[in-house]
């Protein structure tokens, strides 16, 4: 069965593109890791398209159009404006500069420089200067009028997480993840790292119309511990093997067998998602450990799945301007032989636990333009029963019933793919007091 699908998926990826009907969350217990990813790419191509909200004929008489899929080249530069990361313009999947406007190019990372058929000198960073259309002149380093997506760099720009000296809930560290282009750190993403339990209580970042649609065909690099989990081999604790070592050690190896299985095992959740980032770059840079938790697969490809790519299509289609929280809370809990509920760690050393599994994983979004906020909370456990869910559930739900949430398309009873629900702010901080102390007036729907 998983062989059929993972073929049909390749099928998706190399030939002309039959539409692809099911959503993905659809195929959230059909799909391991690598193959739900690989649906979803294919899946968001065809879906992006829809929301692209681009006319080329409109191409101003001056001034550039790069459309991000055929005038980005990868290995890509990160491309830095005004001092801050290059953005599209609103959702129309493209980004579009005047004459003469200059963009800094930089093939960042030791020893990395630019590629152009037409360059002329080794450099790591230079100023690219709108011609028309998709072309730029570089002086000094590009000959004549060179073609935009022909910049390429060497290797694949570095990015950098680094320990800030700011502190988050309970004295916790704030790790910035982003690009340093001419001595400045550009951030993508902030994380609030628990460094003793190895444990990330939330992410941030920012999210508006112009992230509606991402650079596709970007591959997943692999995952990075950087200096965060000194003597962890974290990569190893998430491996499967490992993961049923540490789970039998809590509960028994029979019931470790029974919990863990092919389509229910704990993936590496993402906090902010790779698709989150509309470009290469950024999309690599998402790959670290401090962005991750464990997450069970299922819950992964299914309602966090959704709730990742309604919300993003509706911060796009209402124009908000939004930070996002996203963040677990809590230590998830299974039955061992004799009954007994127990917290489950991916990892012990001595006495000292960590890596919890989380009880919860949630987003809040706030928009603090409009003040509207809205705390959505999943579930991590597709082994509790209804009536321990529901008791789980710390929030009366705001979106069951309310047609103002209509566009989120989760299944919020179904416990195998995350059992959730939706909390006011206010109602939220009650319980989790992880996020900084802003004041919504009202849902953001
Ligand atoms: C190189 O520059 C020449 C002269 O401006 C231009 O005609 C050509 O298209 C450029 N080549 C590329 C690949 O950009
Ligand atoms: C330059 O870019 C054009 C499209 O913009 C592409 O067709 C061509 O293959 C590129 N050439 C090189 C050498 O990358
Ligand atoms: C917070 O952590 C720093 C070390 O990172 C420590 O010096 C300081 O005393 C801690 N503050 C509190 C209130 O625990
Ligand atoms: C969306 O909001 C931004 C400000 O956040 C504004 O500049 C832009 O014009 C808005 N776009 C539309 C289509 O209303």
């Amino acid at each position: 069965m998983r062989s059929v699908l993972l073929f049909v998926v390749m099928a998706i990826a190399v030939t002309a593109q039959p539409t692809l009907r099911r959503q993905p969350g659809e195929m959230a217990l059909l799909l391991n890791e690598e193959e739900f990813e690989n649906y979803l790419e294919a899946w968001l191509i065809q879906e992006e398209q829809t929301r692209i909200n681009s006319n080329l004929n409109d191409r101003l008489e001056s001034g550039c159009t790069f459309r991000f899929n055929d005038d980005f080249g990868q290995p890509q530069p990160v491309y830095i404006l005004d001092n801050t990361y290059l953005r599209p313009s609103g959702n129309s999947g493209e980004v579009r500069l005047n004459n003469g406007d200059q963009v800094r190019v930089a093939c960042t990372g030791s020893g990395h420089s630019i590629q152009h058929p037409n360059i002329t000198s080794r450099v790591a960073t230079a100023h690219a200067t709108c011609v028309k259309n998709n072309l730029v002149s570089g002086s000094g380093w590009l000959r004549g009028h060179g073609a935009f997506g022909n910049l390429t760099c060497s290797t694949h720009a570095t990015h950098n997480a680094q320990e800030t000296n700011q502190k988050c809930f309970n004295n916790n560290t704030v790790i910035r993840v982003g690009f340093i282009v001419d001595n400045v750190f550009h951030v993508l993403y902030h994380s609030c790292f628990d460094k003793s339990r190895l444990e990330v209580l939330y992410v941030w970042y920012n999210q508006d119309a112009t992230n509606v649609v991402h650079q596709s065909n970007v591959d997943r690099p692999n995952w990075l511990a950087s200096t965060f989990f000194p003597g962890a081999n974290i990569n190893t604790v998430y491996s499967q093997n490992s993961q049923k070592n540490a789970i039998a050690n809590i509960v028994g190896r029979s019931l470790a067998d029974k919990y863990v299985t092919n389509l229910q095992y704990l993936a590496r959740g993402h906090f902010a998602a790779k698709t989150d980032f509309v470009f290469a770059p950024g999309q690599r840079a998402t790959f670290y450990f401090i962005n991750a938790a464990p997450q069970w697969q299922g819950f992964n490809n299914g309602n966090w799945n959704w709730l990742e790519q309604n919300l993003r299509a509706r911060i796009g289609a209402a124009n908000y301007s939004t930070v996002i929280y996203t963040g677990t809370f809590g230590v998830t809990q299974l039955r061992d032989e004799s009954g007994q509920l127990q917290d489950i760690y991916l990892r012990q050393i001595g006495n000292q636990l960590q890596v919890p599994v989380p009880m919860y994983y949630y987003k809040v979004v706030y928009d603090s333009g409009r003040r509207l906020g809205t705390a959505f909370v999943s579930i991590n456990n597709p082994y509790y029963t209804a009536s321990e869910v529901r008791q789980l559930q710390f929030c009366t739900d705001q979106c069951r019933n309310n047609a103002a949430f209509s566009w989120l398309k989760w299944q919020p009873d179904r416990i195998d793919i995350g059992y959730s629900f939706c909390c006011t702010i206010a109602d939220f901080r009650r319980v989790v007091g992880h996020i900084p102390n802003f004041r919504a007036i009202d849902l953001l729907t």
